[in-house]
């Protein structure tokens, strides 16, 4: 496996199931139920590098989804960034709740001139929760895109189908169209969509497995698949892995963008179970 023991991380092992999260990025890049096979694909290509995204888990897009706001880097700066563990609390023998926080910076200022505490709580079950909580400290509005970016570890993507987001509009980030959905997505080439109008659950359907994702605070879904060729370069992956994983992304993305005035909050949840 890649070189993860270079990375500060948190390991979680309680009754129910076991994780780690690199304080890079409050990045959760393993999700196990006990006795079932992981529900978080990870590259074993990632590199597990300071200031490059673990390729796998769940990326934290924030504050800026994909090239949403082109000042910022592709999915924002708070997947690189080195989160501070505030806490890790066992709520009984089978649940373990993390805490951790980013706080504006020197650099971040640099590159977004706002302050902001933007904090991660991951809670460890059968489900997995992620809540992830924008404060703005600063004396102006500011206006955030973002997504939990989770890669769902599958058997192979010719196996698998998404329901839940039949007949919601989309936008197509492949060629800016705006369509429908019809049916059940199914992956036969490459995906890259925006789900609008989201306020139901999703499922993913797998052989042998159907993993659900609920999401609150948030109205829009990306749908990712790389496919073939986009595969091939991609960092940190190898050509073949897209048969290997699907990212069901819990976002406000484009239209679904949050403002925040002073002191206000946001929370983006997702729970997957
Ligand atoms: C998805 C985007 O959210 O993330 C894709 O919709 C993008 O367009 C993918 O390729 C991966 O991005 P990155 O920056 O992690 O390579």
């Amino acid at each position: 496996m890649a070189q993860e023991q270079f990375m500060e991380i948190i390991e979680v092992n309680n009754d129910r199931a076991s994780a780690k999260i690199a304080l890079q990025g409050a990045h959760i890049f393993h999700y196990a139920r006990d006795g079932e096979r992981p529900l978080l694909w990870l590259s074993e290509t990632s590199d597990f590098e300071d200031g490059k995204a673990i390729r796998g888990g769940v990326p934290i897009c924030w504050p800026s989804f994909g090239m949403n706001n082109p000042r910022l880097p592709q999915h924002g700066f708070a997947r690189t960034a080195l989160f501070e563990h505030v806490s890790t609390k066992e709520l009984g023998d089978d649940t373990t709740e993390v805490i951790l926080k980013l706080r504006d910076s020197k650099e971040s200022l640099k590159l977004w001139a706002y302050k902001f505490e933007l904090e991660m709580k991951i809670t460890i079950s059968d489900s997995l929760e992620m809540e992830l909580t924008t404060t703005n400290l600063d004396d102006k509005s500011f206006e955030i895109t973002q997504a939990l970016h989770s890669y769902f570890n599958i058997s192979n993507i010719s196996n698998v189908k998404v329901k839940g987001l039949e007949t919601k509009p989309y936008l197509n980030a492949l060629n800016s169209e705006q369509c429908v959905q019809d049916g059940d997505i199914v992956f036969e080439e490459e995906i890259d969509r925006v789900y609008q109008e989201v306020s139901n659950g999703i499922e993913l359907i797998d052989k042998n497995r159907t993993i659900n994702i609920k999401n609150e605070g948030s109205s829009s879904v990306v749908v990712w698949n790389p496919w073939i060729e986009k595969a091939k370069r991609m960092s940190a992956m190898r050509d073949d892995a897209y048969k290997e994983f699907v990212c069901i992304e819990s976002a406000n993305a484009f239209e679904d963008f949050v403002v925040l005035e002073p002191t206000q909050i946001h929370t983006l949840k997702a729970t997957i179970y």
